[in-house]
């Protein structure tokens, strides 16, 4: 798939976006991913649609299928939400993040990019740094990375990086220092800490900010061609310095970028067009 090619692989299909939650990257991406398709898009989020006025999550992707949505594209703060309207509305229904679950699209376009650099994902070390408790783009590339042979190293402290993750697939590392996470690593994946989901943990910002802060020193650990991924919003001045983001090392731009054409593919395929 190449955006700047588009193909009308869906023409005369309507993908609604169905966003209960904020986005940048996977909705404007989504977006510009359905159009390259020749598909027509409808954005519903909650704030201004009748969600606000109480109409439950069946109800509004009944409502949409009804207007004649093919394909919904679907974030949600509730874990699982995606698969309950799979399971009610008898049409293609994309994960676009729900809750703490699995952000997959994510996770794809994060495999491709590594694929970019790397040529293949066996045997490469991973290193997944922060929150990774409450982070769904960590579950996702924990277990798409795993099956695809990654040895996957993971490391925050234990408020945001309890030991049942290491369950979470086989062969999974768990470490509480960021300088062995990261020594000899290939890809060096930061997450967001997400304030918003902090209440009522004991975590302080500063001492996240000490002890796990990815700063140039610390990168320097790992492998000289490492990279360093980001699924963003990166909040620079805590999980990285400042400028490490626009480093050579960084590809945080380029995941946001391969977002399209791997988006592109899931409408493609969710649209029963593989070719
Ligand atoms: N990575 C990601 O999901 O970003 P958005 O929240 O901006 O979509």
């Amino acid at each position: 798939m190449k955006p700047e090619r588009p193909r009308p692989m869906l023409r005369g299909k309507r993908v609604g976006l169905l966003f209960y939650e904020t986005s940048t990257r996977t909705r404007a991406s989504f977006e510009v991913a359905a159009k390259s398709l020749g598909a027509i898009t409808t954005l519903i989020q909650s704030a201004g649609s009748s969600i606000e006025k109480g109409e439950s999550l069946i109800d509004t992707g009944a409502t949409l299928r009804a207007i004649g949505m093919d394909i919904l594209v679907v974030r949600h703060p509730n874990s699982g939400a995606p698969h309950l309207l799979a399971r009610h509305l008898g049409i293609p229904i994309i994960n676009a993040g729900d809750g703490m679950h699995e952000h997959p699209s994510q996770a794809l376009l994060d495999a491709y990019t590594i694929l970019r650099h790397k040529k293949k994902i066996a045997g490469l070390q991973v290193a997944i740094i922060g929150d990774i408790f409450h982070s769904r783009v960590a579950r996702s590339n924990i277990h798409l990375l795993s099956k695809l042979g990654a040895k996957m190293t993971l490391c925050g402290p234990p408020e945001l990086l309890p030991e049942l993750a290491t369950t979470l697939a086989p062969g999974l590392t768990l470490v509480r220092h960021l300088e062995d996470a990261v020594r000899g690593a290939d890809v060096v994946m930061l997450l967001r800490v997400q304030k918003e989901r902090l209440d009522g943990l004991r975590v302080h910002i500063y001492d996240y900010v000490t002890r796990y802060q990815m700063t140039p020193a610390r990168l320097k650990l790992a492998k000289r061609d490492a990279i360093l991924m980001h699924p963003g919003p990166a909040i620079r001045g805590l999980e990285l310095e400042g400028d490490l983001a626009d480093s050579p090392q960084s590809v945080i731009r380029e995941e946001v970028k391969n977002g399209v054409p791997v988006r592109m593919a899931i409408l493609a395929r969710a649209g029963g067009k593989t070719r």
